[in-house]
């Protein structure tokens, strides 16, 4: 029975200390700067309150760091600094974009030091513990501790996906464009239909069955063979008249159209339903009529 502390309770931190202690890790101490979050953290997770970081960190074997980012180095900082970690304990961050090299100040005082960022949302307690299964892992750092990871891992019912550290900052901006922006693509969707005066709850109900296709597709097929619409057909026309209204009525996602349009157009190159002279045609249309461009279309 492994003893837990968590410092920063908010969404993971709390869904990941429930899940843990329910796998029979022991809470020993959480952690947040307001009254309110801790006392309410406290009550949520069963264990013990602690306004001071290093006085949990003191009585954990494993230490989960689940502030936001930004507060990470100086967090582990301040515990370095009041005699709160001890060598052999294993400190851990849940950040995507932060390396373990973060927490340098808890591999300076002889802990060891992982990050271990769930490729999940964590929108709040009950929907993070439900889509906790299953959920992959991308875990780096003091080789020595990739057996507690995997312990963590394994008792949270994920997988882990090992990445070499100095690609940590790519991989988290992987992950931000599946799961970020496909939230902003489909607001982009909805806010033109609201424009045409489609009830919003309509409109994600009628959006819905084709974005959920066209996910099961991708998953089935990959992205080039679930690529169907106008610019995998080659259908310049249709993309010219797209251009054409966006910029007269909602000009401001016409940037979005023209990017990801470009991007598409590379996909559809490689599904090879599209030929050079099509694929030409259609990206001087999403460029707006421009004859130029940088030359990269046909090589990446
Ligand atoms: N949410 C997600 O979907 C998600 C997914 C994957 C990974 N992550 C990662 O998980 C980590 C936590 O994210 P989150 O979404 O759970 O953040 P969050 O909901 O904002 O929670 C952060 C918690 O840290 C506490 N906190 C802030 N500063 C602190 C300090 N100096 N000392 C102690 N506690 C402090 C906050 O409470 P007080 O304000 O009361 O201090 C709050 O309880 C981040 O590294 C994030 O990148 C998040």
């Amino acid at each position: 029975m492994k003893r837990i502390a968590v410092i920063g309770a908010g969404n993971v931190g709390k869904v990941l200390g429930l899940a843990l202690s329910r796998q029979g890790y022991s809470l020993v101490g959480v952690v947040t700067r307001r009254t309110e979050t801790l006392a309410a953290a406290g009550e949520l997770l069963q264990c013990p309150v602690y306004e001071e970081p290093h006085l949990a960190s003191r009585e954990a074997e494993i230490v989960l760091m689940t502030t936001p980012d930004g507060m990470i180095a100086e967090v582990c900082r301040k515990v370095a600094d009041n005699s709160g970690f001890y060598p052999g304990q294993v400190v851990v961050h849940c950040s995507g974009v932060h390396n373990s090299g973060i927490l340098q100040a808890a591999r300076e005082a002889g802990a060891l030091v992982l990050s271990m960022h769930p490729l999940q949302t964590f929108p709040g307690t009950e929907a993070g513990l439900r889509g906790l299964p299953g959920t992959f892992f991308a875990v780096e750092g003091d080789r020595e501790a990739l057996p507690v990871a995997e312990e963590l891992v394994s008792a949270l019912g994920g997988k882990i996906m090992s990445i070499p550290t100095e690609m940590k900052t790519l991989y988290h901006a992987a992950a931000c464009i599946a799961c970020n922006y496909l939230a902003t693509l489909l607001d982009g969707a909805l806010r033109l239909y609201q424009h045409m005066d489609v009830p919003g709850e309509e409109a994600m109900e009628a959006l819905y069955p084709l974005v959920s296709m066209t996910l099961e597709n991708i998953k089935e097929v990959g992205p080039e063979q679930a690529l169907t619409g106008p610019i995998a057909r080659g259908d310049a026309a249709t993309v010219q008249s797209h251009v054409a209204e966006l910029s007269r009525s909602f000009p401001s996602l016409l940037p979005l159209y023209r990017t990801l349009g470009q991007e598409t157009v590379r996909l559809a190159l490689r599904k090879g339903t599209l030929d050079a002279e099509q694929a030409e045609k259609i990206y001087q249309c999403l460029e707006g009529g421009s004859t130029e461009h940088d030359g990269s279309l046909f090589h990446r």
